[in-house]
């Protein structure tokens, strides 16, 4: 378990629970302000995941934005950016997207392992397609297990969507939950939610550590500990040092 990388979720969701609505363009959940919080969360990274859905919908290029968060990186011989990390079920993922032709950091993909090799094909050199488990799915322990083992992955922020988001927490690998609430109502029953039904390790009898809330403009930033590995003393970004410490 140790092995693992540290876990942090985080997500902008509406009032009633939505990561976005069904509508063809991406609504904006967040503000400027909260984005350079994620921004800063990143920085302190080693890998970005999304599941393949938010991929193909977002397009989303997973960067580091702030020119200084990208030179402190590459003062301390990081990369620009952390790792990109995707996982497929259906290998439905286009060469195109912003996540395989954006940046110079190292790109995974995740799939069964039955459809690597033509995931390999489709993607050529643009990522490094791993296969993982004889069923239909990966599972996020095994995935979590090989970003900790094989790519020296350290720290893993997840950014969504809500069925890789659901997965993570009902297998209980997450160890701080970040939840940005924004200030408005989606309420279409086709919209993405941020978590899906699930068993989740956290009940009414087992109920999970609010250790921080923010309001940053008009939304609010909830964040949750939720394994022993929290340290309820780190920054947002998760900084293990004063050196290491994000701005505020
Ligand atoms: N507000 C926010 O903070 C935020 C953040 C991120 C995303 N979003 C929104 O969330 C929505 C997408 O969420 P979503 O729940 O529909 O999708 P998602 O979680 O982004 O991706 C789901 C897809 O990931 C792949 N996948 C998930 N679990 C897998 C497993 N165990 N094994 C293999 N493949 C697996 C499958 O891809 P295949 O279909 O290719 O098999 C699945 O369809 C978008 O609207 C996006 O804008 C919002």
């Amino acid at each position: 378990m140790d092995r693992r990388p540290y876990v942090t979720l985080s997500c902008a969701m509406s009032i009633d629970g939505y990561l976005d609505s069904a509508a063809p363009q991406r609504l904006a959940m967040s503000n400027a302000a909260d984005l350079d919080r994620v921004d800063d969360v990143r920085a302190h990274s080693d890998a970005i995941m999304v599941g393949a859905s938010t991929v193909r919908r977002d397009d989303p290029r997973l960067l580091v934005r702030d020119t200084a968060r990208r030179a402190r990186r590459v003062s301390l011989g990081r990369a620009e950016s952390p790792a990109k990390v995707t996982v497929t079920a259906s290998g439905d993922l286009s060469a195109d997207a912003a996540f395989f032709t954006t940046g110079e950091s190292a790109r995974l993909v995740y799939c069964p392992a039955d459809r690597a090799p033509a995931l390999r094909a489709r993607l050529g050199g643009l990522a490094t397609v791993v296969g993982l488990g004889t069923g239909d799915c990966v599972t996020m322990a095994e995935l979590l297990d090989d970003l900790g083992e094989q790519r020296g992955i350290r720290r893993l922020m997840v950014e969504g969507g809500g069925r890789v988001l659901t997965q993570f927490l009902e297998a209980d690998l997450v160890d701080e939950l970040h939840l940005v609430v924004a200030p408005f109502f989606v309420g279409e029953a086709d919209a993405p939610r941020a978590v899906g039904p699930g068993r989740f390790p956290w009940t009414p009898s087992r109920r999970a550590h609010l250790f921080d809330t923010r309001q940053i403009g008009d939304v609010v930033l909830l964040r949750y500990a939720l394994s022993g590995r929290c340290d309820l003393g780190r920054d947002a970004a998760g900084a293990t040092s004063p050196e290491d410490a994000p701005g505020p």
